[in-house]
């Protein structure tokens, strides 16, 4: 399911590290709420005349609207971690937000109940995804957001005859680009709802090209909405202190030095993450280094997301290559973690190889650009809306191709210092500028209004 599964929530396992961070987190706090005010609101300032508490909140206009989210599922992964997100923004003006799981194991789930927990303690109903309390919502409803395409599964299998009532005000949130997507049984009532919001123009693209092609339907009004950083992240990104101990702590778990240069992947290890292209052009880049006798710092590859029982065959494949190539000192394989920060605070450069139609939107090149790090990146999907090639980072083709130019790019970085450090804080700058949380309310704000307005229009049943 929605994939992009690199905005993770803390769970540290280091406690009196994240206390020492936190503590030294709360004085950057106030100069972070100062600063964000700056940026995300310059071109608004008749708003802050307005009232306190709603000082230049975009979303002020859903209070006391009730919204029902339907997520497929309740997860860490990407998709629903969003859906979270939007709760907590619609529940801090003051909206009424209900929430439901539509598959949900019959066992009791250690996740599903801390997140469901989380939810409640900020005030969001969780209601049973198939009584006749989430039909009446659904019918009484303002709105309706779907999460994924799979979520549409809930609409016949729970509204039934009310489906047509409904679908006037439903919003489908769709944070996915492959083939398995595209199946009538999720998708045909997608032609008939309010709006489909797409995280980057180039998945909206590729699902109007197939609903039209595979399935003969057309898409609704189509919203592009790039996602923006949370604020706690954003919070350890702009903390130095709090950066400098991650940094140490993690480099020294991973044997490393603090000079030495890391070139990390953060992604789910899976072949169409592209894994195994990374480690063939990392190798390259050691032997061009050698070969052209270039003094430098010792250079490491940095595989975060591990999962040997997830991927066994891919993983073992993997080891071997860095067996086999005699490069297994430069090369750390982390498993899947729920924090991504300290490895954003530790490395050097991130690459983010996602293969084929590359990734639909991509967080982690968002997050590791508020690190001020420098993205080499394949040119392709989300990343190539987010990467500016040659400001912000250095773009590669997918496939076999791609392997020699990022060997060169990986190069490139390690070699050149200035342009380097100068990728990374234009790659800073261009989050503060239209990747933060407060840019992504006011996108999802544009939406929402145009949504509630086509809901209110009267429509042919
Ligand atoms: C849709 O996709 C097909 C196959 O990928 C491609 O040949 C075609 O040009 C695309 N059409 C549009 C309108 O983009
Ligand atoms: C990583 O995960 C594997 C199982 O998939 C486990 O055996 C190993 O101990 C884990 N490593 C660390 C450092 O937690
Ligand atoms: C990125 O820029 C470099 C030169 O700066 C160029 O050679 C390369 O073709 C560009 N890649 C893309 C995908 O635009």
């Amino acid at each position: 399911m929605a994939k992009q599964s690199t905005w993770f929530i803390s769970i540290p396992k280091r406690w009196p590290l994240i206390v020492l961070v936190l503590f030294t987190l709360s004085t950057a706090i106030v100069f972070f709420i100062r600063a964000s005010i700056g940026t995300c609101d310059t071109d608004n300032r008749i708003h802050l005349i307005t009232q306190v508490g709603e000082v230049n909140n975009p979303l002020s206009f859903m209070k006391s609207k009730l919204v029902l989210l339907v997520s497929h599922e309740l997860s860490l992964s990407g998709g629903p971690l969003l859906l979270m997100e939007l709760a907590f923004l619609l529940r801090s003006v003051g909206t009424e937000v209900v929430w439901i799981t539509n598959q949900k194991p019959t066992e009791t789930d250690e996740v599903i109940y801390s997140l469901e927990r989380r939810m409640l303690d900020r005030g969001v109903q969780v209601f049973f995804a198939k009584g006749q309390k989430a039909i009446d919502t659904a019918l009484k409803a303002d709105l309706v957001v779907l999460n994924t395409a799979v979520a549409g599964k809930w609409l016949d299998a729970v509204l039934k005859e009310n489906v047509p009532h409904v679908l006037p005000k439903v919003l489908w949130w769709i944070h996915e680009m492959r083939g398995h997507y595209f199946k009538k049984e999720y998708v045909k009532h997608l032609p008939f709802v309010a709006g489909a919001m797409i995280d980057s123009h180039t998945t909206a693209e590729y699902w109007k090209n197939r609903t039209q092609e595979r399935l003969g339907i057309k898409m609704p009004e189509t919203y592009v909405v790039h996602l923006g950083n949370s604020k706690e992240l954003m919070e350890v990104a702009e903390n130095n202190v709090a950066k400098r101990v991650l940094r140490e702590h993690v480099r020294e778990s991973l044997g490393v030095r603090q000079e030495d240069l890391l070139f990390a992947i953060i992604n789910s290890v899976s072949r169409g993450k592209g894994q195994d292209l990374f480690l063939r052009a990392f190798r390259e880049s050691l032997q061009l280094i050698r070969e052209k006798k270039l003094q430098m710092p010792s250079m490491h590859a940095v595989v975060v997301g591990s999962d040997m029982n997830a991927q066994t065959k891919f993983e073992n494949e993997l080891r071997s290559f860095v067996v086999e190539k005699n490069i297994k000192e430069h090369v750390h394989f982390v498993n899947k973690t729920l924090n991504v920060a300290p490895y954003l605070a530790s490395i050097d450069v991130l690459v983010q190889n996602s293969q084929a139609r590359g990734e639909c939107f991509g967080r982690i090149t968002i997050e590791a650009m508020a690190f001020q790090l420098p993205v080499l990146g394949t040119a392709a999907g989300g990343t190539r809306e987010i990467v500016v090639n040659g400001t912000t980072g250095l773009l590669h083709p997918v496939g076999k191709e791609g392997v020699t130019p990022l060997a060169k790019n990986i190069v490139k970085l390690a070699t050149q210092v200035e342009r380097r450090l100068t990728l990374g804080k234009n790659g800073y700058e261009r989050v503060k500028e239209r990747f933060l949380e407060c840019h992504m309310s006011h996108r999802i704000a544009l939406v929402l209004k145009e949504v509630l307005q086509q809901a209110k229009e009267p429509h042919i049943m």
